[in-house]
């Protein structure tokens, strides 16, 4: 079996974010044949706007997605829902209704919080949404709750726990392609 492009978005846009940490622990810890890389398009999207969408301007990041054979999200919650620059990509990511590359994708989330909830109802809202837009949501629920206990921000290694939680996600996504 080839291997698998995995393409992989934080929902946190700061330098120092717990969440983006705990992605680069994921990437490097992925199964073999699972090839997976963070993008930064959270980051450079305008705020959705129909009119630029008219002019093609969700084009190249729907063409990253349809190119890609899975997508791995990593939030942060922000007042009990994904923050609005990931709320903003999944927008333009999903339109035209029906016809956008998530449908049939496999997606899988995961949520993470320096408080105790691990931003689960923002995990909560993804894993609404994911099968809503006729994308495969994979994996069973994962919220990394107090998160400064399971990560090293100098080193970047986080505990065991986090990492066996992180590969069974990471396992299950890879086995949405047998
Ligand atoms: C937060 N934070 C937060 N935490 C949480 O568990 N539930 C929440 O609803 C919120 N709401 C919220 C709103 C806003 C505007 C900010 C800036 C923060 C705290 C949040 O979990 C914390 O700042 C994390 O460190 C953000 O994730 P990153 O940037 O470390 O990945």
């Amino acid at each position: 079996m080839s291997a698998r492009n995995i393409i992989a978005l934080s929902g946190s846009l700061r330098k120092g974010s717990f969440t983006s940490a705990v992605l680069r622990a994921a990437v490097a810890h992925a199964p073999v044949g699972l090839n997976i890389t963070i993008v930064d398009t959270v980051r450079h999207l305008p705020l959705y706007d129909e009119d630029l969408a008219d002019a093609g301007a969700g084009d190249a990041m729907r063409a990253q997605i349809r190119a890609a054979d899975g997508v791995l999200i990593a939030t942060p919650e922000y007042n009990h829902h994904l923050p609005s620059p990931l709320k903003n990509w999944l927008d333009w990511a999903s339109r035209p209704y029906g016809k956008h590359p998530l449908v049939e994708k496999p997606v899988a989330v995961f949520g993470v919080s320096p408080g105790s909830t691990g931003a689960k109802l923002a995990v909560d809202y993804l894993r609404y949404i994911v099968p809503s837009l006729g994308a495969k949501l994979i994996g069973d629920e994962l919220a990394l709750g107090s998160i400064k206990d399971h990560l090293d921000v100098d080193t970047g290694k986080v505990s065991d726990e986090v990492s066996s939680s992180l590969a069974a996600l990471l396992l299950a996504l890879q086995s949405s392609f047998d």
